[in-house]
């Protein structure tokens, strides 16, 4: 495991030696980095930073002037060296990736910033190489929960064999983009084939998305269901916790056979049977995570504790919340947001 460094350099030492721990949040314009960043700043030992590609996000504006940085995007090719090199600049000891394209890169890069005391919180990147191809995800999970049929749509998929409908959506997709409901074999059949795509059984019922809490070596102590109410334009604006035991079980089992570590959310919806199948893991913080705080289990605060290996309880349980969700707002000086462009180099 990666532990931030002692006091043992710059600025960084001395905030450690305040008792203060520099956290850096990525995606800062985003609801996971927002809901992260509302739980730790809660906590009086942590003074929070917040990152983003883009100066109109939303979160660089919940800490002060001075904690706010621009940084590339998770796809640019010195993605992690300006991130590394910024958060020495800053004398930061925790990243929070919460953007998709940065988990990889940042994951294979750990070694660079754990030599240098700054923890990720973040899954390894072998759990992430699994988790991030739904194809190798139902190969790693099927033996321990239910998992839908699923083929890559190479030349060898007969469509005289499935059942219809039938899903076909990306292989390493996100965002809901590129998912295709097939109706008939004959439409399966005029689809063009492609490596990149994936043909999954329909699974017709209940969606749950089950944010669950994992220690530094993969020990799963909270699994946290949740069902969405309302959505609106793709975005969950309703949902509620759930106590489902099948369900609680579904998460954790997932989460267990991946190896993920601190948050990830685990996606399933139940088959025509109404079991339970699964759907894909998130490796980081959901945006819906401030319902799970509103549960009673802090997510962020916690994984942040097992990173710097303090003490966790071995499990923890949650209580049954609703939430609604709506836009909020902040009003700034226009300079603000100019004035963030300078903290790009
Ligand atoms: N096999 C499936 N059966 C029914 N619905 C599906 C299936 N696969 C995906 N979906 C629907 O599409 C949404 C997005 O699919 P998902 O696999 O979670 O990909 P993404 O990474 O884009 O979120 C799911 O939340 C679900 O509503
Ligand atoms: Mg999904």
């Amino acid at each position: 495991m990666t532990t931030p460094r002692q006091a043992s350099r710059g600025d960084a030492g001395d905030s450690r030696r305040d008792g203060k721990v520099r956290v850096l949040v990525t995606g800062a314009g985003g609801p996971a980095a927002i809901a992260a960043m509302k739980s730790l700043r809660a906590d009086e030992s942590v003074e929070l930073i917040a990152a983003d590609m883009d100066p109109w996000a939303s979160g660089l504006y919940l800490v002060p002037a001075g904690a706010r940085t621009l940084i590339p995007a998770g796809a640019a090719p010195d993605f992690t060296e300006v991130l590394l090199t910024r958060c020495l600049t800053l004398g930061v000891h925790v990243v929070v990736p919460t953007v998709d394209s940065e988990l990889r890169p940042l994951a294979h890069a750990r070694e660079a910033f754990a030599v240098v005391g700054i923890g990720l919180l973040l899954a390894p990147a072998a759990a992430l190489d699994v988790i991030l191809d739904k194809l190798a995800l139902v190969q790693r999970c099927a033996s321990v929960v239910r998992t839908p049929r699923t083929e890559l749509f190479g030349p060898a998929v007969d469509p005289a064999s499935w059942e219809y409908p039938v899903i076909v959506k990306p292989r390493t997709g996100s965002g809901s983009r590129g998912i295709i409901t097939v109706g008939s074999a004959a439409q399966l059949a005029a689809l063009d084939r492609s490596p990149t795509l994936i043909v999954q059984d329909f699974l017709p019922g209940e969606e749950y998305s089950v944010d669950v809490l994992a220690d530094a070596s993969g020990h799963v102590i909270a699994s946290v269901p949740r069902l969405r109410a309302r959505v609106d334009s793709g975005v969950s604006v309703g949902g509620r916790t759930v106590h489902d035991p099948e369900v609680e079980r579904f998460g954790r089992a997932v989460a267990e056979a991946t190896g993920v570590t601190y948050v990830a959310n685990v996606q399933c919806r139940r088959d025509a049977y109404g079991r339970p199948a699964l759907l894909e893991v998130n490796p980081r913080m959901p945006g819906t995570l401030g319902l799970t705080i509103a549960s009673g289990v802090d997510m962020p605060r916690l994984a942040l504790a097992a990173l710097l290996g303090r003490p966790l309880p071995a499990e923890l349980d949650f209580r049954e919340t609703a939430v609604v969700r709506f836009l909020d707002e902040r009003f700034l000086d226009p300079a603000d947001i100019l004035s963030i462009e300078l903290t790009r180099s």
